[in-house]
């Protein structure tokens, strides 16, 4: 399965923290926002990953990220010219992708959960349809809202309700098979004149093929596209960070659990960054576990 992350957008309601830059280029905590889409796509298994963003913020993640060797996968960059929605990006990658099946994650969107590994390599297993992961908010209105019959199967997904049917909203990490390419053709602006990902989900709902994971209590998912969600995402990563010692959004740290790269790789990379208390903790990941990569729970 291949990945998408995608980077694009004019990061409007962040103004001015995004006159000069790319809003998924800012910081949560200690690390660059893009850093925890990226760990999510690394954690389901994939490797080979296209960056989309703007033509002038494109060089940015490139000059960030480099060619995926120093976490052991392989970035492909590309350039969306103008936000025309969020599956454009498979317009975009069109050959690049073919008909392999992928995954898109939000560059904004970051998702802790106990057992996400397992959660994520499933998903990505599904040769037939989509899944997609739902996360219970305050305010849906603000998002993809999907609504469940009383044997919990999804009923109807619907785009930023005025009148939400449910509080579960869709978060920002999509996984589809190898006939997304497909369906994304056939798709055609929404009044606001986006290319709408909720349309490709209905797709998939419309033919039976959507599967929706609830994402439970013990989970958190934040979105940073605004100024308080991007405050709350990084309070968030620094009390995990602090009181346990835990990384939370490291792409090196996930390379080294899911065996892309080695402890010797780790210890490089971490070096690099020893004056940071990131780069400490991954410099004792790589100590305390030596060659044997472990699986993250
Ligand atoms: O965060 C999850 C939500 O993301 C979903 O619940 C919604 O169904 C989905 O439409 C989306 O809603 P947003 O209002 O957050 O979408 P936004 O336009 O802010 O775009 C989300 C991210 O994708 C943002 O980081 C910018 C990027 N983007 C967006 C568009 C439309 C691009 O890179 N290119 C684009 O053309």
């Amino acid at each position: 399965m291949k990945g998408i992350l995608l980077a694009g957008g004019s990061g409007t309601r962040l103004h001015p923290l995004t006159l000069a830059t790319s809003k998924q280029l800012l910081p949560v905590y200690d690390k660059p926002m893009v850093y925890y889409p990226l760990s999510t796509l690394m954690l389901a298994g994939i490797r080979d990953i296209m960056v989309i963003s703007t033509p002038q913020d494109l060089p940015q993640f490139e000059r960030l990220l480099g060619d995926g060797s120093q976490f052991g996968v392989q970035f492909t960059y590309r350039a969306q010219p103008t936000p025309d929605g969020i599956p454009q990006a498979f317009l975009i990658a069109g050959d690049w992708l073919g008909d392999s099946p992928c995954a898109l994650a939000l560059g904004d969107n970051l998702i802790f959960a106990d057992q996400l590994n397992s959660t994520l390599t499933q998903a990505a297993k599904r040769t037939h349809g989509a899944t997609v992961f739902a996360y219970q908010v305050r305010d849906p209105e603000r998002y993809g809202v999907v609504a469940f019959d009383n044997l919990g199967r999804a009923l109807e997904i619907v785009e930023k309700p005025t009148a939400p049917t449910s509080n579960w909203a869709v978060t920002g990490l999509y996984f589809y098979d190898s006939r997304v390419l497909e369906f994304s053709s056939k798709l055609q602006p929404s009044p606001r004149g986006e290319l709408e990902i909720t349309d490709l989900n209905r797709i998939y709902l419309q033919e039976g093929s959507l599967n929706v994971e609830r994402l439970g209590r013990g989970c958190a998912w934040l979105d940073a596209g605004l100024p308080e969600s991007l405050l709350d995402a990084s309070s968030f990563v620094h009390t995990i960070q602090a009181r346990q010692g835990l990384l939370v959004g490291s792409p090196a740290e996930t390379a080294f659990r899911m065996g892309y790269i080695s402890a010797e790789e780790l210890k490089n990379h971490a070096l690099k960054m020893s004056k940071t208390e990131l780069g400490r903790i991954l410099l004792n990941i790589a100590k305390s576990d030596e060659e044997i990569p472990r699986p993250l729970a």
